[in-house]
């Protein structure tokens, strides 16, 4: 698929065409890394309900909304906001400036997958599960750059040999593949001492656990795994041929989606219980490390095969996580390319120098190059805790940027241009069944919620309330 400078818009080939590639975009690092580290942070059960009930409500009406809006303008963000006045620019404009702030830190967190997959070849799996492995390997300076800039080129090559189409291909095995290989995981996880305590913890909601925070994580979570209010899906609906049925396609990606989420869940979430004990130790420790410290121990107790597993798995996340980077970096070149007027070409060279740079940035913020506090209080925010500037261009695209652009979204849709005009555009192929969710969800429910969410979550910061 080729996002910008295609001298005709291309369709995609049918319903599924759009589900696969749309599937291969939201399947990512998003789904197998960021999920199973915010549900056990934030309570895990509590987490997954609260997740699940945003996704078929709110991400559901905004999916609905962005790929109908990209359908009826044939356009991208940008053009398809300002279509309808110049002045609704602005929401293309915001949206745009989410892929920048989530692509570089995007980009480190599959080089450090492409360097376990790697490592599986070249060490044993005892090695790799040692707890020091991961933070002695981010804090090497040298190396970490080294594997951030291979990643970066590989998905440059992919974009620049403009060999989309395969990754789609590869893309539907893919899925297949990562359901297959979880399902396994999880089996022989469960059997680990510890682990059905950590299913337990994952599935059973613990409603003391409910908290503000857990909600605004629930939600940025949910606009960062559908690939939403970033523009992405505007741009996808606008390949979508007026004869297919949208509805549908959007309830098979969200359901593709959430179910290797919670499939990632289950595989690691038990891991870590069964390497940490409790599960107050588990959400004191889960952040964005979780992942690459609890499954290596599971790979580890397999002896010799603990070496071939290992290998797949990282394989297949390291997959996911370059369909999904190719969107995201495709996105950027696209925004670039329309906004300057420049050629392709001229726009990935330039998005791969800001990428770049920003990337390692973040990567400096690790090896301790940067003062990350210094950067946080140049905001005017404090750096509680331990959080690196990684977790500072997650929160700010995720906690600020997104949920401000799917509010605007939904004015926009709710009271600009008219649920109507989505529910025609829906309708030119099939009945709209959800229409009536969506206008409550467009005109009311979705912009109270945001509002109440961020004020009170920004009142909470300052110390105004406490939730
Ligand atoms: N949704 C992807 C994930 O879960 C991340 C992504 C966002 C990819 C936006 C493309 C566009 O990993």
């Amino acid at each position: 698929m080729k996002i910008a400078g295609s001298a005709q818009r291309s369709a995609w080939t049918g319903k599924w065409g759009f589900i696969f590639a749309t599937a291969a975009s939201a399947i990512g690092l998003g789904n197998l890394w960021r999920f199973p580290y915010l549900a056990a942070k934030y309570g895990g059960g509590a987490f997954l309900l609260v997740y699940i009930i945003l996704v078929v409500t709110f991400g559901y009406a905004l999916m609905m909304a962005e790929s109908a809006l990209g359908r009826k303008t044939g356009l991208s963000t940008i053009g398809a906001f300002s279509s309808f006045g110049k002045k609704y620019a602005i929401i293309g404009i915001l949206a745009s400036v989410v892929p920048f702030i989530i692509t570089p830190y995007y980009c480190l967190i599959g080089a450090w997958v492409t360097k376990y997959m790697v490592s599986y070849l070249t060490e044993p799996a005892s090695v790799i599960a040692d707890p020091t492995y991961f933070s002695s390997f981010i804090l090497q300076n040298n190396e970490t750059f080294l594997w951030l800039l291979l990643f970066i080129l590989l998905v440059v090559l992919v974009i620049a040999l403009g060999v989309q189409k395969g990754i789609e291909r590869v893309s539907k095995v893919l899925v297949i593949a990562l359901f297959v290989l979880a399902i396994v995981i999880t089996g022989y996880s469960l059997t680990l001492p510890g682990a059905m305590d950590g299913l337990a913890y994952f599935l059973i909601p613990d409603f003391s656990k409910f908290s503000l925070n857990l909600v605004v994580a629930a939600m940025g979570q949910m606009f960062f795994s559908l690939s939403l209010a970033m523009g992405i899906m505007v741009t996808y609906g606008s390949y979508f041929k007026k004869s297919e049925d949208l509805e549908q396609s959007v309830r098979y990606i969200e359901v593709f989606d959430t179910l290797i989420a919670f499939l990632a869940g289950t595989m690691i979430i038990p891991a870590a219980f069964a390497v940490s004990g409790s599960a107050d130790a588990v959400s004191a420790k889960a952040g964005p490390s979780l992942m690459f410290g609890a499954l290596p121990q599971v790979f580890q107790n397999l002896g010799a095969a603990g070496n071939v597993i290992g290998f797949i798995f990282f394989a297949l996340v390291f997959a996911a996580a370059l369909t999904s980077a190719i969107s995201l970096f495709e996105a950027c070149v696209s925004i670039i390319a329309d906004a300057f007027h420049v050629t392709r070409r001229r726009a990935i060279v330039a998005v791969t120098i800001i990428i770049g740079a920003l990337g390692v940035l973040v990567d400096a913020g690790y090896n301790g190059l940067l003062n990350v506090d210094l950067m946080y209080s140049l905001f005017g925010i404090g750096n509680y805790g331990d959080d690196q500037l990684l977790d500072f261009f997650d929160f700010i695209s995720n906690t600020i940027l997104m949920p401000i652009v799917s509010l605007l979204t939904c004015l926009f849709v709710g009271y600009v241009i008219k649920p109507k005009t989505i529910i025609d555009e829906v309708e030119q192929s099939s009945e709209f069944k959800g229409k009536k969710l969506f206008v409550v969800m467009t005109k009311y429910i979705a912009p109270v919620f945001v509002v109440t969410i961020l004020v009170s979550y920004v009142l909470n910061t300052m110390g105004i309330i406490s939730l």
